[in-house]
């Protein structure tokens, strides 16, 4: 199994930093098993979420990999709305083993609800990642995260919390939305 925690502790220099923002955009939005100092609904531009992501870790397993969401680039325009956590550096040890199958930290503009922005922090699995599946259609998505389990749970419970928070935070995410309703109707 591949594990990015290590070339993750040393990305960034988070001294350099006088607030640290995360910004979580898949299960960091409802899963939040770390402490946080405060939390905003926050936006980002430039990226769109999709289930291309294999999960042989949380739900999966090496042999059944599950989907779980990463980010792909698109127009400047385009929105992806999340949830932003601001953390200490301590943070980083648990958050980079949880999310060490394929994810790198990268530095993103993190704009919040008051229009403020900050530079802050994203876990992005590329395409370049070993555990990347990339596209698939919506039925063939569905089929798979209907079929997956791991360590962490289900793979639909992941699915269904993620459309359950977006729908929260009146997102509208076309293609998280399409996949639930996919997924529903296989159960
Ligand atoms: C995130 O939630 O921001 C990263 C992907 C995940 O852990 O589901």
């Amino acid at each position: 199994m591949i594990d990015t925690s290590g070339q993750n502790k040393d990305r960034q220099n988070l001294a350099d930093f006088d607030e640290i923002w995360l910004f979580g955009y898949g299960s960091l939005i409802y899963k939040v098993d770390f402490p946080f100092i405060e939390k905003s609904v926050a936006s980002i531009k430039g990226w769109q979420r999709k289930f291309w992501q294999g999960s042989h870790d949380h739900r999966g397993t090496p042999d059944n990999p599950g989907r779980v969401v990463t980010l792909t680039p698109v127009a400047k325009y385009i929105e992806c709305i999340g949830m932003a956590y601001r953390i200490t550096e301590d943070e980083f040890v648990h958050l980079d083993h949880r999310e060490k199958n394929g994810y790198l930290r990268h530095e993103v503009t993190v704009q919040f609800e008051n229009r403020k922005s900050k530079q802050g922090l994203i876990y992005i699995a590329d395409e370049d990642n070993m555990a990347f599946l990339g596209k698939a259609s919506i039925s063939e998505i569905a089929q798979q995260i209907l079929e997956s389990s791991g360590p962490s749970g289900e793979n639909r419970e992941y699915l269904l919390e993620l459309a359950s928070s977006l729908r929260k935070l009146n997102a509208n995410d076309e293609h998280i939305f399409e996949i639930e309703k996919a997924l529903l109707k296989l159960i």
